[in-house]
């Protein structure tokens, strides 16, 4: 499912299920000692999926530690994403060489919770939603820009070092499988590359859920 949402030369790894009684990964444990079953659960076969998926790029296998906001660390010259949600993991990463970030993210095609859509939208955003549901009313269009939010700040964090609030893009969707997320605050870049300025994804609804990704190229891919 993720796959058909990236450019060739990305690599995603997926699973709808764990694998019972697998263990942590050594040098992973402790980021999950004390984290209820479901949390270790999820965290030990994402990093599987991780791990088989820089199997494909030739990668010995070898702990993804977390950063201090919780970003995988990847191998040097990697860039990837890790998702998790009920009954789904997966894992997308690529060389350098190919993409400057990525951000994945999957979630049930369920509707958000009471008052959660006034919270992560910004102008012009809830009159798109409408109209995305009184056309195609199977999908929960204001879980979808979440999820697209989710992708955004996950290929947003490597790149820029900082947050960014709901507030702080504004995504348009296209029902064909496409949305552009225009950051409404500078995008200035720790690489010192040319500052972010639109982030672009691509969306798929299958299997109940929801799932979004976000690819910014690197400079030699662009060029
Ligand atoms: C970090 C966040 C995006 C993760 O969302 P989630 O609902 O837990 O979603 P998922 O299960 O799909 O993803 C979790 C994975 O995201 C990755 N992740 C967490 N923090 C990250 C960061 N700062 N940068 C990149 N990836 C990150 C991790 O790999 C994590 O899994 P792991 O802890 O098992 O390694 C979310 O918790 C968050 O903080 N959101 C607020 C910021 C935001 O979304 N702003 C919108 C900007 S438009």
């Amino acid at each position: 499912m993720i796959e058909k949402l990236l450019p060739h030369g990305v690599v995603a790894v997926e699973t709808f299920e764990d694998a019972p009684g697998e263990q942590s990964f050594p040098g992973e444990e402790s980021i999950v000692a004390n984290a209820v079953e479901s949390r270790r659960r999820e965290f030990i076969t994402a990093r599987r999926c991780a791990r088989d998926a820089l199997a494909k790029l030739g990668h010995a296998p070898v702990p993804i530690r977390a950063g201090p906001k919780r970003e995988p660390l990847w191998p040097t010259g990697v860039v990837g994403s890790i998702t998790h949600t009920t009954g789904f993991r997966a894992a997308a990463v690529a060389s350098q060489s190919v993409l400057a970030s990525i951000g994945i993210d999957t979630e049930q095609n369920h509707r958000l919770p009471d008052g959660v859509e006034e919270t992560i939208t910004v102008a012009s955003e809830p009159e798109m939603l409408a109209a995305l549901s009184r056309r195609f009313p199977a999908v929960h269009w204001g879980r979808l820009l979440f999820s697209a939010k989710e992708s955004v700040y996950k290929a947003w964090y490597p790149l820029t070092g900082r947050g960014l609030g709901f507030e702080d893009a504004r995504v348009a969707i296209d029902p064909m499988g496409t949305f552009a997320a225009k950051l409404l605050v500078a995008g200035t870049r720790i690489d010192g590359e040319l500052p972010l300025v639109e982030l672009r994804g691509r969306f798929i609804v299958a299997y109940g859920l929801i799932a979004t990704a976000v690819t910014v190229p690197s400079n030699a891919r662009a060029a």
